[in-house]
């Protein structure tokens, strides 16, 4: 098969979508398909195959048949390195079409999307660069007839469940370790945004690994996610999305036993002290929470900020939330996208007026922008709400919108206690000059990645990860192939004499 040529999806045409399992292109059993909405146009661009139980049940036996009976399980680290290489080129070779397929299906913008997709490689790059160096250590036996080792063995087949804000990159984040460590992969995006995982299948089979290794299946969470979740033949479960869907997932997958991470919800302070640089902390706010249009994990969607300096920050967001180009998220010089689906975008809508009814001030937007040319896509103007107690819902809930809360603070132990004070924990910023400060800030803050004088920065090299509602485990970094594997411990027997059966060794 040929790489494939880049195509903007033509307004007239809707592409029909297979699922990947067991290297075979399939329709659902059922025969039952998913429309994919282009959020820009309000109208359908795709179908996909809504999979059901029983299609789920093959897609999950085809991995553990490749990964008991296949090739791929008797490869060494070197040759699954080889083959993940090959898939990284192929994705550096397609990126611009896979960021336009994203774009197409969730809204995002090009501009954003095109630079996932080609950061995307080096995942499967420094991943592949691990698979030789996921080893286990020989332990200094306390009996000396024995010599004893660890094997860091793949942990089998794993089911991922994949969010539609950034379908691509969230895979990787689960599918290059796992890939890394051994393991077989079932793939399922959200019902919203099917289609980027398709092309990537394609470039998945192209790159040569044995079927079954990469599955994927298309269709609802609460059908075909949830089969997958409940499938006894998967024995890890990787999980972005929601916090409740979150918590229904590993529920399910402790029926059998299954290890989970989540990476779930945010409710993530940007911190901003009287003594910081306001313009570049302004700047780190709107990337925060205007950037991806909201949709984000890590947004900074609580401004928790010094007295001193909120009438003037305030200002300078709202002028610059007033700059920002809402528009075609295939056009470059776009800022902001519509929101990627109609139910998200009532979401939205109604934590702006819950924010007004509980007392929160509106300093900036909260409407649907009225230019013509916004009218069939799913827009919200940049929104900033001040005066938020940070009791108040729209402090405390996940709204996945660009909506900011403003909440003010006095002294450095408020500012702390105020930004701890939600049930998440996935991220925070913390704008100041004094270097003592922002490490003693950083250091109290109870979230799994703490950005000082930047924010919405990740790696592949360093780990990603909530702590209290916010999730459970790591993505990203050597951190993460511990998820995928699990650790064997061999006693080797030195001396071949015969010892008492009926006392422990
Ligand atoms: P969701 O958490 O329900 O969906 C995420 C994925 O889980 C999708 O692939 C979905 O099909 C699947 N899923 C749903 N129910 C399932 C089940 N019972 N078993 C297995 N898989 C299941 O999120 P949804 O409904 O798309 O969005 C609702 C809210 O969740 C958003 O408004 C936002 O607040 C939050 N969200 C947070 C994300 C994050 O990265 N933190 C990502 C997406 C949504
Ligand atoms: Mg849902």
């Amino acid at each position: 098969m040929q790489s494939q040529q880049i195509e903007t999806p033509r307004a007239d045409e809707v592409r029909g979508y297979s699922m990947l399992v067991g290297g075979e292109w399939v329709e659902a059993r059922s025969g039952e398909t998913l429309e994919s909405v282009n959020p820009y146009t309000g109208k359908v661009w795709a179908t996909a195959p809504a999979a059901g139980d029983e299609d789920v049940d093959r897609a999950v036996r085809a991995a553990r048949e490749a990964f008991d009976e296949g090739p791929w399980g008797k490869m060494t680290g070197t040759e699954r390195a080889r083959l993940m290489r090959r898939l990284a080129e192929l994705i550096a070779e397609n990126a611009e079409n896979l960021a336009v397929v994203e774009s197409t299906d969730n809204g995002k913008l090009l501009r954003e999307m095109s630079q996932q997709a080609r950061a995307m490689p080096e995942w499967y790059y420094y991943f592949a660069g691990a698979t030789d160096k996921i080893q286990g250590e020989t332990i200094p036996s306390d009996k000396p007839n024995f010599f004893v080792y660890t094997r860091h063995e793949p942990i089998g087949v794993v089911g991922a469940i994949v969010p539609w804000n950034s379908p691509l990159l969230l895979l990787t984040w689960k599918l290059a370790p796992a890939l890394a460590a051994g393991c077989t992969f079932v793939a399922k995006p959200a019902e919203q945004t099917s289609a980027s995982t398709l092309e990537f299948a394609k470039l998945f089979e192209e790159a040569g690994f044995p079927p079954g290794v990469f599955n994927v299946v298309t269709g609802y969470g609460p059908t075909a996610g949830s089969a997958l979740v409940r499938h006894p033949g998967v024995d890890k479960v990787g999980f972005t999305g929601s916090t409740e869907t979150g918590k229904r997932v590993m529920k399910d997958a402790a029926d059998h036993l299954a290890k989970v991470t989540l990476e779930l919800g945010g409710k993530s302070p940007n911190i901003v002290f009287e003594d910081a640089d306001l313009e570049a902390a302004a700047n780190g706010v709107v990337s925060g929470i205007f950037a991806a249009t909201g949709q984000t994990c890590m947004a900074g969607s609580r401004l928790v900020v010094q007295e001193g300096v909120h009438d003037d920050l305030v200002a300078a967001l709202s002028e610059k939330a007033k700059s920002i180009k809402l528009g075609n998220p295939l056009e470059m010089e776009s800022e902001m996208g519509p929101v990627a689906f109609k139910e998200q975008l009532e979401k939205v809508q109604g934590y702006i007026r819950i924010g007004q009814e509980e007392g929160a001030e509106l300093a900036f937007g909260g409407k649907r922008p009225d230019a013509e040319e916004l009218r069939d896509g799913f827009f919200i103007e940049p929104t900033i709400l001040t005066g938020v107690d940070n009791r108040m819902k729209v402090a405390q809930e996940e709204i996945f919108g660009p909506v900011l809360s403003v909440i003010p603070a006095k002294s450095e132990e408020e500012v702390i206690r105020q930004a701890n004070a939600t049930p998440f924990g996935l991220a925070a910023g913390v704008w100041t000059k004094d270097i003592q400060r922002a490490h003693r800030v950083a250091h109290a803050l109870r979230a799994g990645t703490v950005w000082i004088n930047a924010y919405r920065t990740v790696s592949f090299n360093t780990p990603f990860g909530g702590y209290k509602s916010s999730g459970i485990g790591r993505e990203n970094g050597l951190e993460s192939l511990r998820e995928y594997t699990q650790v064997k411990a061999v006693w080797v027997e030195l001396s071949g004499k015969t010892r008492d059966p009926f006392m422990l060794g």
